[in-house]
């Protein structure tokens, strides 16, 4: 069975607690599982999460501690999106890359926040895709692509439509030297990818229908990071 790890943004799963686009995200996923992908979702925490690590600086609470209450909040977010695909998702949030490996012997979506202190759950994702053995990982966050530098400050940032992972960690280098500089993927998955082979895609989470066009409809639009450059539909 075709396995995929899907990395979903907590800021498009839940921009604001007024709008969420949780029953969006559940029909694509669903659409996924329908054409007969193996699901793993993985969530983050998103504006919710970035609020509460910010009262942890304000009470000079130490950074692991900080963390552990990020990855609190990115499993409220994986419950609230296993709630919105009811039937179709393992009813618990996996806590570890083994169980979430166990859950997907039942053939449901499998939802999972963060794991460990120190990182982002786009490594997660990365580190799953891995001990999965996952055709691909996929990256939706508010973004389109991979830009040579942040759209949002400088105006002649081009988008690319193919990296290698060598590429893309050179590109993260190059802006963490640049304060406040926000990549789409962080270090540690971008290592992983590179050592795992699989290719990382990255996808506008802001539309969730994006994923199926792209997975089952072959209609991509996006950044593919790899060596091996996949090809749309996957199945
Ligand atoms: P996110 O993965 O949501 O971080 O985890 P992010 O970079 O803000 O991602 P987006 O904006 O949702 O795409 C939220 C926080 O939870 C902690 C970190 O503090 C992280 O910043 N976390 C998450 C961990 O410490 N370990 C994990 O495995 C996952």
């Amino acid at each position: 069975m075709t396995r995929v790890v899907i990395s979903v943004g907590g800021s498009v799963l839940i921009p604001n607690l007024e709008q969420n686009r949780l029953k969006a995200w559940a029909d694509a996923l669903i659409n996924l599982t329908k054409a007969g992908i193996q699901v793993f979702a993985v969530v983050g925490g998103g504006g919710e999460a970035r609020r509460y690590i910010n009262v942890c600086r304000d009470i000079e609470l130490d950074e692991a501690t900080s963390d552990e209450i990020g990855i609190k909040i990115t499993r409220i977010n994986a419950m609230l999106l296993i709630g919105a695909l009811k039937d179709y998702a393992y009813p618990c949030a996996a806590e570890s890359y083994s169980e979430a490996k166990q859950f997907a012997l039942s053939g449901k979506i499998v939802v999972m926040g963060g794991v460990t202190p120190g990182q982002t759950t786009d490594a997660v994702s990365a580190v799953l895709a891995e001990e999965t053995g996952a055709s691909m990982m996929v990256n939706m966050t508010a973004v389109d692509g991979i830009y040579s530098a942040d759209p949002k400050k400088d105006p002649s940032a081009k988008k690319y439509d193919v990296l290698t992972p060598q590429g893309l960690i050179d590109l993260i280098m190059k802006e963490k030297m640049n304060a406040g500089s926000n990549m789409v993927i962080d270090l540690v998955a971008a290592k992983i990818t590179e050592r795992s082979g699989i290719p990382l895609v990255v996808i506008d989470g802001r539309n969730p229908a994006l994923i199926s066009d792209a997975l089952v409809g072959g209609k991509f639009s996006g950044t593919v990071v790899g060596e091996k450059i996949p090809k749309f539909p996957i199945v």
